[in-house]
């Protein structure tokens, strides 16, 4: 009894003032539990945290400060059994070792690639941190993944997380402050709000790179979902992945998921897999339904609202089971989970013809999205 009273108390402060406790502690069996923090480990001084927000459907989501990264994402199925939906390590090892997909993670500055690394803006040419065949990938060498954010629990379901990107951070300008807040409703949907301010004009595109296996599990790839993309079109690549400029019509073929259809399908048809941004048929820019993912053995559904105006498909090319510490001990191999980045379009910097990424001081950058779960 002393010991519920104890971790309720901590979970409390905790959820009052984001002064986190050390220590382990479990939810409370309210209707609506506090925010559980736990100690996750060390970065070389900084100790980083787990927070977990659960709701009374038995939903839960984790947290740490170290890249704002989602560790994982509890779902029930259809008889009503929860599981994890995402890709995962069992400790902090996992998400420091150097070829970590991004599990999980916030990506920023920019999400997706930048080519060349680099732009101009406003008559000036910003030289980035390249990353991938000397193109910048998700904000460079060090991106948003890498950081420790600042964490403040703001009620019992929602989390908040804050950065400071110092302005020519992966070279790119201007003090960014940004803030991303994740909430879990009591209806099975988790909302990520993401808001951003600048001292300078500079490019801005955050996204979350969680990895989904709504099988919980049981499937070793998601070739079996089924997932649909509201979009008509997609931005043609080169071979490194890079914008031509192009919107191609995806015409009925493999890149076509107008209508649900199983990943596995058509897969073989494209070189590499999917690693495409689908440019979603959207009118205007609230938050509007775009995909919808389905794994039928377990029965759980997601459903993905954004605010934005692109979507990247990527179905876990590059995953080959080398991965360590990983959630159970789980091997993943190519194809086991499957990432849906809400975004602007890549290399929107250098494309004129692209949605501006571009934020100037005084205004607010301002994206949502929302994975909700439901079964059927
Ligand atoms: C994104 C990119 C992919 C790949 C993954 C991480 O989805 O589009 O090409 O870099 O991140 O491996």
């Amino acid at each position: 009894m002393k010991s519920f009273l104890y971790a309720t108390a901590l979970s409390l402060l905790a959820t009052a003032c984001g002064n986190q406790p050390s220590g382990e502690e479990k939810p409370a069996a309210a209707t609506r539990p506090a925010i559980a923090v736990k100690n996750y480990g060390l970065l070389g001084d900084s100790l980083i945290r787990e927070y977990t927000l659960s709701n009374a459907a038995g939903m839960q989501v984790s947290i740490i400060n170290y890249g704002g990264t989602i560790t994982s994402l509890l779902a029930p199925d259809k008889a009503g059994k929860t599981a994890d939906v995402v890709l995962g390590y069992d400790s902090l090892a996992g998400y420091l070792q150097s070829n970590n997909p991004y599990f999980g993670a916030l990506i920023g500055r920019y999400g997706n690639r930048i080519a060349k690394a680099r732009f101009q803006l406003d008559g000036k040419t910003y030289t980035l941190a390249a990353n991938n065949n000397g193109n910048t990938l998700h904000g460079g060498v060090k991106g948003f993944d890498k950081v420790i954010w600042q964490a403040t629990p703001l009620s019992d379901s929602s989390l908040r997380l804050s950065y400071l990107s110092k302005d020519g951070e992966e070279g790119y300008p201007g003090n960014l402050q940004v803030t991303v807040v994740y909430t879990l409703t009591a209806g099975n949907s988790l909302q990520i709000q993401y808001t951003a301010a600048t001292d300078k004009a500079t490019p801005v595109n955050l996204t979350q790179h969680s990895y989904f296996n709504l099988s919980g599990g049981t499937d070793s790839t998601i070739l079996d979902h089924e997932l649909q993309i509201a979009a008509g079109r997609f931005t043609a690549v080169d071979q490194q992945l890079i914008p031509t400029g192009k919107l191609d019509s995806i015409q009925g073929g493999a890149m076509d998921f107008q209508q649900s259809k199983k990943i596995g399908r058509d897969i073989g048809q494209v070189a590499g897999g999917y690693d495409h941004n689908w440019v979603l048929d959207r009118t205007g820019n609230g938050l509007e339904k775009i995909a919808t993912l389905y794994h039928a053995a377990s029965g759980r559904v997601m459903d993905v609202l954004t605010t934005e105006p692109g979507l990247q498909f990527y179905s876990g090319n590059f995953l080959d089971g080398t991965l360590h510490y990983t959630t159970d001990g789980k091997k993943y191999v190519k194809h086991a989970g499957l990432c849906l980045e809400t975004q602007h379009f890549p290399d929107s910097p250098n494309q004129p013809s692209f949605p501006s990424t571009i934020l100037q001081p005084g205004n607010t950058y301002q994206q949502t999205t929302v994975y909700s779960f439901y079964t059927k």
